[in-house]
């Protein structure tokens, strides 16, 4: 029996995609953490946006377009429906939006945020102080993690917000996001989880994750560039979610082009905002087409297994790596301490190997173009570098 072309794209993994993406001819890259690598088909897509320019000056239908090309995409990636995904010009944008949307007065003013979060959930939180919110962390415990449990004490009556980021960006712990929804909700609370640092690299079922909003961006696993992001909101909640924090975009007409009033759309385009950042979309769906084809399932068993040989070579090395052994408390990101980070970030770029660093950790990101010998090209060099590993 022939196979369908779908499946035969399927196989474009590893060695098979690494002709897409130029990178890998001069160094071992290793930061999708950071930014995606770029790739010839979003490169010729940035391209084809340049094109269009110069041949016909604003192409606004065409941009219109890639603007429900790239929400239906990310509707793909989450197996939600497009009405239900917000085109946001960063996590920033949406998560503002979001917020903006909650009372937070009275009885109910609390948002409860993980110790994990990227510092723009922490400091949206923070400024909610300023129309009466209280903010409550949730910290680790001794092993590094936040289990539901913890997160289950910080809820009660008085939370209105739950912000579980679904993979920590600073020590690759992924969160239990399921069972802090399920407690969120037992107390009447709303949960986001900010997924940037999953999206394109772990599978994420909005029919199965349990979270109200799912927020991310297109700069890493997603193979885009700066200046676009989503955010899915559940349907049930786009009629009482009435942002303050709006725009045009957000409009239940964009072309009614009225000031005389407030009418945000029905569907999850409500927390949308002004202009979409064009050269942005068109890299944007260019480079989820890379991941659709693929299908993140089979990225998520390349990522995890890749993890599996750096953290058997780390456990070697003796080095005190923070992100969790079990795979299903991990994803694309390992993060392992260093006794001088800068200089130990400096001597893999010397040797073209590229990572990045948050704190005091090197932070190691797996993608569907890393290879084993990746993973072994970077334990060669930590061993010769062993002084610098804690
Ligand atoms: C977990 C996480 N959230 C959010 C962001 C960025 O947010 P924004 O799109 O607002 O710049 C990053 C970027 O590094 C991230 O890792």
């Amino acid at each position: 029996m022939a196979t369908p072309q779908h499946i035969q794209s399927e196989s474009r993994i590893g060695l098979a995609v690494r002709d897409e993406f130029p990178i890998f001819e001069t160094a071992t890259y290793l930061n999708t953490c950071s930014q995606g690598a770029l790739s010839h088909r979003v490169r010729e897509a940035v391209e084809g946006w340049l094109g269009g320019w110069d041949a016909n000056g604003a192409e606004w239908d065409f941009w219109v377009e890639r603007n429900e090309a790239f929400r239906s995409s990310i509707a793909g990636l989450l197996h939600a429906r497009s009405d239900d995904v917000a085109v946001t010009t960063s996590v920033s944008q949406g998560v503002s939006a979001l917020v903006s949307a909650l009372p937070l007065e009275g009885e109910r003013n609390r948002i409860v945020i993980s110790e994990y979060e990227f510092p723009t959930v922490g400091q949206i939180a923070h400024a909610q102080e300023l129309r009466g919110a209280e903010v409550v962390h949730v910290t680790p415990g001794d092993d590094g993690s936040i289990d539901a449990e913890r997160f289950a004490e910080a809820i009660d009556e008085r939370t209105a917000l739950v912000c579980c980021t679904a993979l920590s960006y600073r020590s690759g712990h992924r969160h239990d996001v399921r069972s802090i929804a399920e407690a969120a909700h037992a107390a009447g609370a709303l949960v986001l989880a900010d997924s940037y640092q999953a999206c394109g690299a772990i599978e994420l079922d909005t029919r199965s994750l349990g979270a109200d909003a799912i927020t991310g961006g297109t700069v890493k696993y997603l193979l885009g560039t700066a200046g676009l992001g989503f955010m899915w909101v559940r349907p049930e909640l786009h009629e009482t979610l009435v942002p303050t924090q709006t725009g045009w975009f957000a409009d239940e007409d964009i072309f009614a082009m009225s000031i005389a009033d407030y009418s945000p759309h029905a569907s999850a385009r409500r927390f949308d905002s002004g202009t979409p950042p064009v050269p942005a979309l068109y890299a944007g769906v260019a480079g989820l087409s890379l991941v659709a084809e693929t299908g993140v399932p089979a990225i998520e068993e390349h990522v995890l297994a890749l993890g599996d040989r750096l953290l058997d070579g780390l456990a070697e090395l003796g080095a005190t790596v923070v992100t969790p052994r079990d795979s299903a408390r991990r994803g694309p990101l390992v993060c392992v301490r260093s006794t001088d980070i800068a200089a130990l970030v400096a001597a893999l770029a010397s040797e073209r190997i590229v990572v990045s660093s948050r704190e005091d950790k090197l932070r190691v990101a797996l993608h569907f173009y890393n290879v084993d010998e990746d993973i072994d090209t970077l334990l060669a060099a930590l061993a010769r570098h062993r002084a610098l590993l804690a």
